[in-house]
């Protein structure tokens, strides 16, 4: 058995689709269980690259069972366009996409209402994708939600239709009246929804417990990153799920004691999008020059990601709440023109080092991150594949970096595509994936 969960532990936007892409040789199913088309996985094949939103990277394989697990809200526009794309790419879908018949679904007045919400908070906004994730997950919790399964059943999906734009009017006098509360209009869009999307529409609970009962191996792919997660990270700068991989488990219906262990993603430095705070953000040339060196632009919506050096408290507040086996380090290859490079080993509040990761956004707001600076290797690591052929510069950051966070690194990533990774020897990931594997 090995059951293995892919999280971020960042900000979001650390390579999972790249991780998952590579690994997914090793698994037969990959299941996503949280979040929605907020996420961007890219992954990057002999140069070709791909965007994947909704559906799991493991797609790209054209073999493996995919699944949209119940935890996931889908746009069922949003969803039917990524199947398209890859279709038109000659990429299977019909066959190898499984989706929950559990799963919630975005509906158009999501969006105004997270537009609506985004412009009432002014300067505090989110800075979400815009994509209605957080009030279809809202539905969910007030069990107003529409599911996958009510598109399968028209004469009931007009009845839920119906009944929740009348509810929705009295929510939302500012979309009252308009077409995006018009129940006729989302029933006949929804309905037709539900007859391009019945073949997809199973119970993914069921289907991935009598699979793993049969020995079949899962890859779970998170989205987003533990720092974004709703209960743990970074409040209300979050995003609406539990996108650590305590949710996998939820998400898809597979119990805990399945999992054989967990692996973090984390960038040699640090991104976020949108709002919130970020101790160790640099809004000089430096962060630009990340910027640029990494191409740090939000697969999704294009925004450019704010950058800055490696955060040290935050990434090892994620190895403890996911207890970590392994990391894979990415996007090394980015940090080789500077020539001096700091990493963030801990925070000081008030002339105090703090011991843990604040709750409070004001705190972590004001908090003064404690740099440790190192000497750059300042020359191409890009698309190395053997580890003794780093420079010893860089294999010191590394050995900090695993140190800072008390967990091995399994791979390194030096590169976008599938080929430009360093598998550790030693290494969890090398032990529990590769040498056990049976395919
Ligand atoms: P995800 O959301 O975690 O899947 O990550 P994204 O796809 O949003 O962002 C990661 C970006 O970095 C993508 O453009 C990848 O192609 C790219 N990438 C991944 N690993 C590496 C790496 O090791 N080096 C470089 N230069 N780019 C990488
Ligand atoms: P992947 O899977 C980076 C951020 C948004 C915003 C906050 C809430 O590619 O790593 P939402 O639309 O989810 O309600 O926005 O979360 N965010 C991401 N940042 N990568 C992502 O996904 C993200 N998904 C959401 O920028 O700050
Ligand atoms: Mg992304």
């Amino acid at each position: 058995m090995a059951n293995v969960i892919i999280i971020g532990a960042q900000w979001g936007d650390e390579g999972k689709g790249k991780i998952v892409d590579l690994l997914t040789d090793q698994f037969d199913i990959v299941a996503r269980y949280q979040g929605g088309h907020n996420a961007g996985h890219t992954v990057m094949i002999n140069g070709q690259q791909f965007i994947l939103h909704l559906i799991p990277s493991g797609i790209l394989r054209g073999n493996r069972m995919c699944i949209i697990g119940t935890g996931v809200v889908i746009d069922p526009k949003a969803l039917l366009e990524e199947v398209r794309m890859l279709e038109e790419a000659n990429i299977k879908v019909r066959g190898n996409l499984f989706i929950s018949n559990r799963a919630h679904l975005i509906l158009p007045y999501h969006r105004a209402q997270e537009q609506a919400s985004e412009n009432a908070r002014g300067s505090k906004k989110i800075g979400t994708t815009a994509r209605g994730i957080g009030p279809a997950y809202e539905d969910k919790m007030a069990r107003r939600g529409l599911r996958m399964t009510d598109l399968l059943d028209p004469k009931a999906l007009k009845k839920i239709i119906f009944g929740i734009t009348e509810e929705k009017k009295r929510l939302i006098a500012s979309v009252n009246g308009s077409s995006l509360l018009d129940p006729n209009q989302i029933y006949s869009e929804y309905v037709s929804y539900g007859e391009q999307l019945r073949e997809f529409i199973v119970d993914t609970a069921f289907l991935l417990n009598e699979k793993i009962q049969n020995g079949s191996r899962v890859l779970f792919e998170g989205a987003q990153g533990t720092l974004l997660d709703i209960d743990h990270g970074t409040y209300p700068y979050v995003t609406s799920s539990n996108s650590m991989a305590g949710g996998a488990c939820v998400g898809t219906g597979v119990a805990p004691s399945w999992i054989t262990g967990t692996i973090g993603i984390a960038k040699a430095y640090t991104t976020r999008v949108g709002g919130g705070p970020f101790p160790t953000e640099l809004s000089g040339s430096i962060g630009e020059k990340l910027r640029q060196q990494g191409a740090e632009f939000g697969a999704s919506t294009g925004r450019p990601r704010r950058c800055g050096w490696f955060d040290g408290p935050a990434t090892s507040y994620s190895v403890i709440l996911n207890n970590l086996q392994a990391i894979v380090i990415t996007k090394l290859d980015v940090l080789d023109e500077f020539e001096e490079i700091q990493i963030c080993t801990g925070y000081s509040y008030r002339g105090n080092r703090l011991n843990e990761f604040p709750a409070e956004i004001k705190v972590l707001e004001s908090v003064k991150p404690i740099y440790k600076s190192i000497p750059g290797w300042t020359c191409s690591t890009a698309g190395i594949r053997n580890y003794d052929e780093l420079p010893s510069k860089a294999k010191d950051y590394l050995q900090m970096l695993s140190d800072i966070t008390k967990t091995e690194f399994s791979f390194i990533s030096t590169g976008p595509d599938r080929e430009h990774t360093i598998l550790m020897a030693d290494s969890w990931i090398n032990k529990v994936i590769y040498s056990n594997n049976h395919k």
